[in-house]
């Protein structure tokens, strides 16, 4: 499987961003950051050949749904062979940007968490602010429902990209290659969805 994606790399060095998978310590990171005791929708951005995947499959609950967002056309084909079988798995070639217009055709109005390994970095800023504002559209407006990143800098919360969520913790994983730092971004915060810095509050679906 990483030879497919050392390959995917070798093809498209900017999108793919990344010559391994992620570690299994990460792995183990970014997938107890979500909360599998009921049914969930998650989201999940660059999957690539699926590592976060399976683990998320394995923990997540049998009426969950996990909807998958890869651009790279041969990583969907290997992950829709290997989740062929799961009925609560779907792979969608596209861009991630497209999560609302997604569930809307699912019949799903928001989902619980988006999981995300996309190279936020080194997008322009006019994409990497229409992938955040749809995210946090996505999310349903209640105190668990968070967009769960894995990124080598911590640009999104330390410069302020992710500002119109209501608050978020971060922290460093070394041991992966190379280290990340893995940050949860809450929509909510108390019940109430915070917009901006100065906290202006909404009971419902506003992004900035
Ligand atoms: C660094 S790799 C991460 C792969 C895997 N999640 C891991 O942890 O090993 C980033 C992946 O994001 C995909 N990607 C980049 N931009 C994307 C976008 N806008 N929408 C969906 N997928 C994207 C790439 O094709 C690539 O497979």
């Amino acid at each position: 499987m990483s030879t497919l994606f050392l390959k995917r790399f070798l093809s498209n060095p900017f999108q793919v961003a990344s010559i391994v998978p992620s570690s299994k310590e990460l792995i183990r990171r970014v997938s107890r950051k979500l909360d599998h005791s009921g049914p969930r929708i998650i989201a999940e951005y660059g999957p690539g050949e699926g590592c976060h995947t399976r683990e998320i499959v394995r923990r997540m609950h049998p009426e969950s749904r996990l909807l998958l967002f890869e651009l790279d056309a041969d990583l969907c084909v290997h992950l829709q062979k290997q989740f062929v079988n799961d009925k609560r798995v779907s792979v969608h070639n596209m861009d991630c940007a497209r999560l609302p217009e997604v569930l809307a055709e699912k019949g799903l109005t928001h989902c619980d968490y988006v999981v995300s390994g996309i190279p936020f970095s080194i997008l322009e800023k006019a994409k990497k602010r229409e992938i955040l504002t749809n995210t946090h559209a996505a999310l349903k407006p209640e105190p668990h429902a968070a967009f769960v990143i894995y990124q080598v800098t911590n640009e999104l919360r330390t410069r302020g990209h992710c500002d119109h969520f209501a608050h978020a913790e971060s922290e460093w994983c070394f041991i992966n290659l190379p280290p990340m730092f893995v940050t949860k971004f809450f929509k909510s915060a108390n019940g109430h969805v915070v917009n901006g810095k100065n906290g202006h509050r909404t009971n419902g679906n506003g992004a900035h």
